[in-house]
């Protein structure tokens, strides 16, 4: 599966170009992604500052020599191009939120010039339901609950391991995970956001490539 991971990671690479501001994703993948960039930095490539989407994404950075990159939204003048995992993808639609990173994640790559899902096979997903997660503040959260359950969906908050209860995001707030068959993955995007108190979720409808790794190498889907 790592090999998979850094197919994908390896193909984005071809796609930057020297002097760019890059948003760095979330999770394995990414951080397979954040591993090469560093390299490549170490190698002359230029760059002009790097975005995390997390602290997990952050601590990559740092251990993979990118920390002098490092920068906030308010400290650049825009993000050039965005590179992040998926938990599942679909037919013009992407999910994410596995790592309960979504909205610092959707911040960045919507409003990266372009946005690359690098992922590895066994992501493409099924007919069926998949998970969905929604970041909501914490008092919101038993209505959030209730609403999903009215829409038919089976949800629940998200627990986690090495902390008793609810995972608390790195906004400080509850991940709601939902179990839901995309139909209109655009729709259900805008609808979700639109229950009060729900300040994300992990349904993505723009993205600009999507590269899918194996073992003997990546495609673009
Ligand atoms: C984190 C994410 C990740 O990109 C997603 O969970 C994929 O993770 P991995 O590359 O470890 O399979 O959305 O919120």
């Amino acid at each position: 599966m790592a090999n998979k991971k850094a197919n994908a990671a390896r193909k984005a690479l071809e796609f930057l170009e020297e002097g760019q501001i890059i948003g760095l994703g979330s999770g394995t993948t990414a951080a397979e992604f954040i591993r090469m960039l560093g390299e490549k930095a170490e190698a002359g490539f230029k760059i002009d500052a790097c975005v995390p989407t997390s602290f997990d994404s952050r601590i990559h950075a740092i251990k993979y020599g990118l920390s002098r990159y490092l920068c906030d939204p308010d400290q650049v003048r825009g993000i050039a191009v965005a590179v992040d995992g998926a938990d599942a993808v679909g037919q013009g639609y992407v999910v994410k939120g596995g790592g309960a990173a979504l909205t610092r994640e959707k911040v960045v790559a919507y409003n990266a010039a372009q946005f690359i899902v690098i992922a590895d096979d066994s992501k493409l997903a099924k007919a069926g339901k998949v998970v969905v997660a929604l970041e909501c503040i914490k008092f919101s959260a038993p209505f959030v609950l209730k609403t999903l359950g009215k829409l038919g969906y089976d949800a629940s908050i998200r627990v986690g391991t090495g902390k008793v209860g609810p995972i608390i995001s790195d906004n400080n707030n509850f991940i709601v995970d939902a179990k839901i068959e995309i139909k209109n993955a655009a729709n259900l995007e805008a609808m979700l956001n639109n229950i009060p108190g729900v300040l994300e979720n992990g349904i993505f409808t723009k993205f600009d490539k999507i590269i899918i790794g194996d073992e003997k190498g990546a495609r673009e889907l």
